[in-house]
């Protein structure tokens, strides 16, 4: 039974090696043609007007906190359940992150537990699609319009999705993609801002270029020269490499998502039936555009079961894991904060039960089906040797 099925594979065909290689050929490595086509395809696909590409989807985030003025003294809503990055680009500005929990079932933020934790020093509301799910997107852009805050939507593992005809990245005033290897599309390490806001995306572009005036992408160029350094900048530019990497990897994002959404279909279909697991769930009117396959354990297994459950599928070499540990509670956070076990308890409930499948694109029925026979008769034994 034991095949080795990792937990996640990039998906990379002959048009994307070609793709680097003309790269390569060219001599141009940085700022060039490729990262305007990347962007012009991501601006595209989120209908934004500007597409900002950086150097990983922490960096996006990063610097829409910067570009929209945030800094110490305010406060930043953030999910309790995210992967850290979400809450660290707050701290990275200096502003204290102020956690949400997470509703227990899309496991997004709850709008009326978002409302409750505006403030007067609130400056911006970062709303995740947690694993690619939309879910509650339109209620936090109703209430940033309501209370005047911006949304930042942290929207690294949800490229492609849509409520309705609104697709990912369109919600927010801003809103950032990921593009590490196991997302949707990959540049190896990447990430993208997108906006309709001219100013912010001039802003953007300039603090991903060491400050220079926004329009200065070349060495003596135009009306900024290249060592006129307007502001405090950072280099979080995206190579040209891995620009037409994304390129090429967004040409067949439809394809992509497409082979995912089937991989995710077969795991529910043979998964359904167990009453021990609750699986994802997708909201009407939503396309989901899937990131991970992660399954929720019932009441009956502990973490320590869950740890086992991970340990075995592992030793039968198949990909496992625990997906997320809720951020206040990582040692950062815990230390700064004082936050104790007990004051997120659904986000703890959660992250102490969910299981994350092997997924990728080129996954076979056969493979969906040996992970999960594999798991259940893991689950089972767990069970047994304990009760
Ligand atoms: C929700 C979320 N935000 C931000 C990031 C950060 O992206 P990167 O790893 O490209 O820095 C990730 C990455 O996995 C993520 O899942």
């Amino acid at each position: 039974m034991s095949t080795a099925i990792p937990l996640s594979l990039p998906d990379i065909t002959d048009a994307e090696i070609r793709a680097v290689v003309e790269t390569l050929r060219s001599g141009r490595l940085s700022i060039g043609p490729r990262l305007e086509d990347f962007e012009r395809l991501v601006a595209q696909r989120a209908g934004r007007a500007h597409a900002i590409g950086v150097s990983s989807g922490t960096c996006a985030l990063h610097l829409a906190l910067l570009a929209l003025g945030i800094g110490p003294d305010d406060e930043v809503i953030t999910p309790a359940f995210s992967f850290v990055a979400s809450a660290n680009c707050v701290e990275y500005v200096g502003a204290r992150p102020v956690f949400v929990d997470c509703d227990p079932r899309t496991l997004n933020m709850k709008k009326s537990e978002v409302e409750r934790k505006i403030t007067a020093k609130t400056r911006a509301i970062i709303g995740v699609e947690v694993f690619g799910n939309p879910a509650g997107m339109n209620e936090l852009v109703a209430l940033s319009a309501k209370y005047e805050i911006p949304l930042i939507e942290d929207s690294a593992e949800a490229l492609g999705g849509r409520i309705g005809n609104e697709p990912v990245g369109a919600f927010g005033r801003v809103a950032a993609f990921g593009f590490y290897p196991n997302k949707q599309i990959t540049t190896g390490e990447g990430g993208m801002i997108v906006t309709d806001d001219d100013r912010l995306a001039a802003n953007c572009r300039s603090l991903r270029n060491h400050g220079r005036p926004s329009e200065s992408m070349e060495s003596g160029s135009g009306t900024g020269s290249w060592l006129n350094h307007e502001r405090l900048g950072y280099n979080f530019r995206l190579s040209e490499l891995a620009a037409a990497l994304g390129a090429a990897q967004m040409r067949r994002l439809d394809e992509l998502i497409e082979a995912r959404q089937a991989v995710a279909e077969a795991y529910t279909r043979r998964l359904m039936g167990n009453p021990d697991l609750m699986l994802p769930s997708v909201e009407p009117d939503t396309f989901m555009s899937w990131f991970v396959y992660v399954v929720r354990l019932s009441d009956r297994y502990t973490p320590d079961d869950r740890a086992e459950i991970i340990e075995g599928l592992r030793r039968h070499e198949l990909g496992a894991s625990d997906y997320f540990p809720p951020i206040p509670l990582l040692p950062y956070y815990r230390l700064k904060y004082h936050y104790r076990p007990g004051d997120f308890p659904i986000a703890e409930s959660v992250s102490g039960r969910t299981l994350a499948l092997p997924f990728f694109t080129r996954m076979t029925e056969r493979d969906v089906d040996t992970v999960c026979q594999t798991l259940e008769l893991i689950m089972t034994r767990t069970t047994f040797r304990r009760d």
